[in-house]
């Protein structure tokens, strides 16, 4: 039982911080961006910095999310009922969303040349590996349709969750 409180704790905790660094970075970060008064590094800086909330939770949300199955779901309720479909709609919308970031934030990484998966997954986009010359403009071109999705997929997630939380 414990546990169980931990584990809701932590996934709670993990899916505020997540979501909520998504929509700031949509709502604040972008349009900062968008009308020139952030530079490449400090846009960069951001968004490699929501990478990592994404990966750290990304290890996080599986794992309590998979743990609360595992004690609360037998299959037939997770399979055969509105609840369970509710909790499968989430386990599927963080596989979109995380898949999203990591997507539009490597094809940022890529703005000077190849970078190949491997050390994107290790590094991610550290300022330091930004190339010179480069601008916001072009970082935020490659970025932006992939976190106004991944916002999308935040707003969704949070309605599931409200869902869950009145007891659908
Ligand atoms: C691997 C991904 C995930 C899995 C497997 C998962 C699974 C679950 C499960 C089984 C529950 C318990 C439902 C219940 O109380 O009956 C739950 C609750 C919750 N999840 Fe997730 N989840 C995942 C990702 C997320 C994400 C990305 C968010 C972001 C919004 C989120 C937010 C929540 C919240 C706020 C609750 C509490 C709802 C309540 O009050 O019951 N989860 N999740």
């Amino acid at each position: 039982m414990a546990l169980l409180t931990l584990a809701y704790v932590l996934h709670v905790l993990s899916a505020a911080l997540w979501t909520g660094a998504t929509l700031y970075v949509v709502y604040a970060v972008l349009p900062g961006a968008r009308a020139g008064r952030l530079g490449p590094a400090a846009f960069t800086e951001q968004l490699h910095r929501l990478l990592l909330i994404t990966r750290w939770t990304g290890v996080v949300l599986p794992l309590t999310g998979g743990y609360m199955i595992w004690v609360r779901y037998p299959l037939p309720l997770l399979l055969d009922t509105p609840r369970g479909w509710a909790v499968l709609a989430m386990l599927s919308l963080w596989g979109i969303m995380n898949t999203l970031i990591e997507i539009g934030v490597l094809r940022m990484r890529r703005v000077g040349g190849p970078v190949g998966i491997g050390t994107y997954l290790q590094e991610g986009f550290p300022v330091e590996r930004l190339p010179p010359g480069i601008e916001t403009a072009t970082l935020l071109g490659r970025v932006r349709p992939y976190l106004l999705a991944s916002a999308a997929c935040a707003v969704l997630l949070l309605g599931d969750a409200a869902l869950l939380a009145v007891g659908l």
